[in-house]
């Protein structure tokens, strides 16, 4: 297995990289704590944490707490990407916080080869939209590109001093014909996370990602507390990957593999039945003999983390799906249905985000 920022290979072995990163599974203790929070939180798909505990014993303390995760916008969004933000709304609503919201067109340019620089900046604008269409709080909620909220570049700079090379690529596996915009950003990564503060003074902030991004977050926590700073080391919520329609460990950008936001009804039913990984028995009379896998049923995982909140629905749907009773085809059309009316709504509020913008965005 391989697990780093720009790179997820072969079979992901959770509770190793748990081992290997140093990092807290999240426990039963704080996921009473999550009452009414977003599925991905409630079910287990954020798994593991850094701090997290004492994120939420400082706001149960009245003291100031915040939420920062960003976007590298390469493309336009899939369902996969909105995990951390659909978190990050959750968080805000059930804790009242300001969240901070870094689009990295600069990571993107530097990283994808063919990316030019002004795809990355459309992308950026692009990808926005989707974010502002969540819902998230206007007077709370700050959203900032790199190449054009310049302001970062004095934070950057001044943590990219305490980042030595040889950290920096270790940390990130960069190699000697990587180019130097590479092994820069890091520190640009860093700036985000450490923002809030820069922004707001010294509070915990917590950080959703996927765990492929936790060196960023051992890189920051190393260097918060340094004295130029006197910050606190941020904590981390730290996601699984999300299956691809074919049950790939990782939602991949291929058209067939995910559902973008911008899908129509059709595109997205054709996909469903065509591609969606079934745990269902290869006859419908087998099914019903032997009854299906809900377990690696990507229709059910996708009802589970995403579109089925109400708890005694779902286990309905996983003990009808194992048990026999709800065909494949079945599971396939609930989702079909949930998933559209997602996307018809989002596609609506995307269209209202774009008189909205000034609201969010950060200026100069
Ligand atoms: N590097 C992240 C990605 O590729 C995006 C990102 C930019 C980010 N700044 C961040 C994530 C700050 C968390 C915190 O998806």
């Amino acid at each position: 297995m391989k697990v780093t920022p720009w790179e997820v290979e072969g079979e992901v072995d959770y509770s190793k990289l748990v081992k290997d990163f140093g990092v807290s599974l999240i426990n039963d203790r704080i996921k009473k704590r999550l009452d009414g929070t977003h599925p991905l939180l409630r079910r287990g798909i954020y798994f593991s944490h850094r701090d997290f505990d004492k994120w939420l014993d400082n706001h149960d303390k009245k003291m100031k707490v915040s939420v920062i995760t960003g976007r590298g916008p390469s493309e336009r969004m899939h369902l996969g990407h909105l995990v951390p933000f659909l978190v990050a709304k959750s968080l805000q609503d059930s804790f009242n916080c300001n969240v901070y919201i870094p689009i990295s067109d600069d990571e993107k340019f530097y990283v994808k080869e063919n990316l030019t620089f002004d795809d990355a900046l459309e992308y950026s604008k692009d990808n926005i939209l989707d974010l502002i269409a969540l819902g998230f709080k206007p007077k709370r909620t700050f959203i900032f590109e790199d190449f054009v909220y310049t302001k970062m570049y004095k934070y950057a700079g001044m943590i990219a001093k305490r980042i030595t090379y040889s950290t920096a690529k270790a940390a990130f596996g960069l190699k000697n014909e990587s180019n130097i915009g590479w092994s820069f950003y890091p520190a640009m990564q860093a700036a985000h996370i450490l923002f809030p503060q820069f922004n707001e003074g010294r509070h915990l902030s917590v950080v959703p990602i996927g765990i492929d991004q936790d060196p960023f977050i051992r890189l920051t926590r190393d260097i918060a507390d340094h004295k130029d700073f006197n910050f606190e080391k941020p904590a981390a919520l730290h996601a699984k990957f999300i299956p691809s329609l074919h049950g790939n460990p990782k939602m991949s950008s291929s058209k067939e593999g995910s559902i973008f936001l911008s899908d129509s009804k059709r595109e997205v039913e054709d996909k469903i039945k065509k591609y969606a990984f079934s745990g269902g028995g290869s006859t419908i009379k087998e099914h019903k003999e032997k009854g299906g896998n809900p377990d690696i049923d990507v229709s059910y995982q996708y009802l589970r983390m995403f579109f089925e909140p109400n708890d005694n629905k779902l286990k309905k749907i996983y003990d009808d799906y194992k048990s026999g009773k709800l065909l494949t085809s079945e599971i396939k059309e609930i989702l079909i249905v949930k998933l559209n009316k997602f996307l018809e709504e989002h596609q609506d509020k995307r269209e209202e985000a774009k008189d909205k913008l000034r609201e969010f965005m950060l200026k100069n």
